[in-house]
């Protein structure tokens, strides 16, 4: 079934949607865990080069492919061949994923708010608080239950152009808080230098396979590349919007806010712990531990942080709306069901995925897989798995398909393609290298084969 696609207006609105959807609790929440726990610096580092040349070949091409089409992931891959069309269904399990657990963290972030809001900055700031607070097994829920219920009403309703203009007001005024509280910390607190130092500074002792795989996945993530998201903007956009400047700008923003958001968080860390390893490396909790601290320590604390969490509210609903609204639009597509029963459908199995991401850090804590508690496996089989497969096979359906030639073609439809070179070279030999190394290593290693 056709169906005629709307375009985005403008060229900023293109830039500016895609952007919408790709800055969210990837940039403010997961970057700055990761860069603590994976060598600082060196992470950075490891980060940029992968976002200039792998991130941006692969979002060239997806959109290429997109505008080239006019169709999402499913029907994109399937019309140019039928044998690529698993790469598609791939893709659109990956949103299905990540959208439970991005929830559960979307609560964690509900809680905070409220918690600042209501007065209780101070107990939120204590020492093993929210480590206390994810081990009680209904508060959570809770919050988990309003964030997920929230996104729903919003794409059942389709109201979330709404909640998208809300949200591009308040960017700006987020980046400004996260740059704001970044030079606040290491300007007033003691030890926050050796945080800067860790974070700017590659140092290389630090490096491991991890530290590529971490970064991999977390490009994945943060652009929102290899599930389909960017075909699926690609198909609305105009052709006379340049695709290359395009990525360009959203990288730009997309790195821009996550680096800011690890400049904001590091140095705290190591204001508070003096840079001891078990502060750095203790993951999906960073953040919650440790801006509390901050906001504690600073004059007007609770109302800058109070705004703070409501803006990081705001990011994440756009991007959980976003996920939520692809997932039901393939069931409305592919199962013909209607957008209330595609909504519930996607609620039911959210909830069913979203509960166990919850308690593993309670109830089920004792139950792991493959050594991991739910939310880091789910994140790990989506990002570190699933995501690497779908941007391999993207590679090669670009190497023997396309061929880059099409997806220059395509970008070069509105003016020269200025990075070709790098784009044919990154797509055809070094990405696809890269992603199977990477791909050994991490299942390697999540089967304790190896030990990276
Ligand atoms: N990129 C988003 C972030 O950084 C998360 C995300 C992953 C996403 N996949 C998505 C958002 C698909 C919207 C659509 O938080």
């Amino acid at each position: 079934m056709e169906t005629k696609r709307s375009s985005f207006t403008g060229k900023i609105g293109f830039v500016l949607a895609a952007a919408g959807s790709a800055v969210g609790l990837g940039n403010i929440w997961r970057f700055p865990y990761l860069a603590a726990k994976y060598g600082g610096g060196v992470f950075l580092l490891v980060y940029i080069l992968l976002a200039i040349t792998f991130g941006f070949s692969l979002m060239v091409a997806e959109i290429a492919i997109g505008r080239k089409t006019g169709k999402s992931a499913i029907g994109a891959f399937a019309s140019l061949d039928k044998r690529y069309s698993f790469v598609g269904w791939l893709a659109a399990a990956v949103p299905m994923i990540i959208l439970p657990y991005y929830s559960v963290i979307g609560g964690w972030v509900l809680k905070y708010f409220t918690g600042f809001v209501t007065g209780s900055a101070s107990t939120m700031a204590a020492d093993g608080y929210f480590g206390n607070y994810i081990s009680t097994v209904s508060e959570p829920l809770l919050w988990f239950s309003i964030f997920l219920g929230a996104t729903a009403l919003v794409v059942l309703f389709g109201v979330e152009k709404g909640i998208e203009k809300v949200s591009k007001v308040m960017m700006p005024l987020l980046v400004a808080l996260t740059l704001f509280i970044a030079i606040y910390t290491i300007v007033t607190m003691d030890g926050a230098w050796d945080g800067v130092k860790y974070y700017l500074m590659p140092d290389f002792s630090h490096f491991s396979i991890m530290t590529v795989v971490a970064a991999m996945g977390q490009l994945f993530y943060s652009m929102s590349l290899a599930m389909g998201i960017m075909i699926t903007f690609g198909s609305y956009m105009k052709k006379d919007i340049s695709i290359e400047k395009s990525v360009r700008q959203i990288e730009i923003f997309d790195t821009g806010i996550a680096f800011l958001a690890g400049l904001m968080i590091i140095p705290a860390v190591f204001a508070f712990s003096g840079g001891d390893q078990s502060a750095l490396g203790q993951g999906p909790g960073l953040m919650f531990v440790t801006l509390p601290k901050i906001f504690e320590a600073m004059p007007g604390g609770t109302v800058i942080g109070a705004l703070f969490f409501f803006m990081v509210i705001l990011a994440a609903l756009t991007s959980s709306i976003s996920l939520m609204e692809t997932i039901v639009s393939i069931f409305m597509d592919k199962a013909k069901v209607s957008r209330r029963v595609g909504c519930l459908i996607v609620l039911g199995l959210s909830i069913l995925i979203g509960v166990p991401a919850s308690i593993g850090y309670s109830a089920w804590s004792g139950v792991t897989i493959l050594g991991m508690q739910f939310l880091d496996f789910f994140d790990f089989i989506s990002n570190s798995i699933i995501m690497p497969i779908v941007a391999f096979a993207t590679c090669i359906f670009v190497t023997f398909v396309t061929k880059p030639k099409g997806i220059i073609e395509e970008v070069e439809l509105d003016q020269k393609f200025k990075q070709k070179k790098l784009f044919s070279v990154v797509i055809r030999f070094v990405a696809p290298v890269c992603i199977l190394a990477i791909l050994a290593s991490s299942i390697l290693s999540a089967f304790g084969i190896v030990k990276i």
